[in-house]
């Protein structure tokens, strides 16, 4: 059984033993180890059952030197990290042959995932510890990421390793991450509360569908994200199909998006999402877990505008489920 701490001594020592523990971020729980360590990042495949081809992401505090890791960093990402680290936002670049990492983390790819943290414990974490860690988020692979330490602490019943309490996440999805391997142009791999408005001030963005083919990221997977509980998406909701899937309405725990479903159906919603797409996002898994959590068999949710700021979740409901 694993223990919920907050002191970060605890830890620290953890990390320095090439344990694995979990710490919060803003965006949600990662599960961590030293990213020096190679035994110790081996253990965080195994506990989260993750394939190996899948890289991690090394999380560091944003002074510190990337050269050490980072074979070239272009202007704009300079710019990216100056604006917006400590913070959100997954930047890949090509990696240093000497940099002093586990291969594990990259998939043995020539590619490595950094970001820094805006989560004062998270912050702490890296500053004692003086090394990079590797921080997946804290729930077994493809399933929905934890936004609290209980949160992490259900996920893994038969784990014992120490879970860092930094409370609830504040922005409450994976980070954005953005390929900067070219040096004009970036690209969006995965969708998140920074979006294409916020990164286009800094560069022009390439479309990553020719790109994630041969690159390994979750916006590469048909499915992630996933509840217990069947989770089937509309646009609106329509009765023949719930029909042709012999789905019980009564059965159903039904969320949307802005109060758009109307008549019959409004009586039966469970849950609406904020208007504000930072405030959805904030609430996102936590909702989804509540619905797995209710004695309802089946969840059907309504997707979000197919804009730009709702773009990270769109992508996380398609891949959650499937299609009504
Ligand atoms: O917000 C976050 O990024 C959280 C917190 C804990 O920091 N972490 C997180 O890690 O979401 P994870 O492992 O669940 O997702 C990391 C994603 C994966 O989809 C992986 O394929 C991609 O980053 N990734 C890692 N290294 C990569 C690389 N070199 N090239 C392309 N994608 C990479
Ligand atoms: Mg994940």
């Amino acid at each position: 059984m694993s223990v919920i701490v907050s002191d970060v001594n605890e830890v620290i020592n953890q990390l320095n033993q090439g344990n694995v523990i979990a710490l919060p971020t803003e965006t949600v729980y990662g599960l961590a180890a030293d990213a020096t360590n190679h035994d110790a990042v081996a253990k965080i495949y195994k506990i989260k059952n993750r394939p190996l081809n899948h890289p991690l992401i090394m999380h560091v505090a944003p002074e510190w030197d990337l050269t050490q890791w980072v074979e070239t960093i272009p202007e704009y990402a300079l710019q990216l990290i100056k604006t917006l680290w400590p913070g959100p936002l997954t930047l890949i670049f090509k990696l240093k042959k000497e940099a002093n990492i586990s291969r594990l983390i990259t998939a043995n790819q020539d590619t490595i995932a950094i970001r820094a943290p805006a989560h004062q414990k998270a912050l702490e974490v890296l500053t004692k510890l003086g090394k990079p860690i590797v921080a997946p988020s804290a729930n077994p692979f493809g399933k929905i990421s934890p936004t609290s330490a209980q949160h992490v602490l259900q996920d893994f019943p038969l784990e014992s390793f120490v879970i860092l309490d930094g409370g609830k996440c504040e922005v409450g999805i994976e980070s954005t991450i953005i390929s900067c391997l070219d040096a004009r142009h970036c690209s969006i791999l995965r969708h998140g509360i920074i979006n294409q408005s916020h990164i286009q001030n800094y560069c022009d963005i390439l479309d990553s569908a020719s790109l994630t083919e041969t690159i390994k990221v979750s916006g590469n997977l048909k499915s992630h994200y996933q509840p217990h509980k069947p989770l089937f998406y509309f646009e609106k909701l329509d009765f023949a199909k719930i029909n042709q899937k012999a789905i019980d309405l009564e059965k159903s725990y039904i969320i949307s998006f802005a109060q758009s479903i109307e008549g019959l159906l409004a009586e039966k919603l469970n849950y609406t999402f904020p208007e504000c797409q930072e405030r959805a996002a904030h609430e996102f898994y936590q909702q989804l877990r509540i619905a797995d959590q209710t004695n309802k068999e089946v969840i059907l949710i309504e997707l979000p505008p197919k804009t730009p700021e709702w773009a990270a979740l769109l992508d996380r409901i398609q891949k959650a489920g499937q299609i009504l």
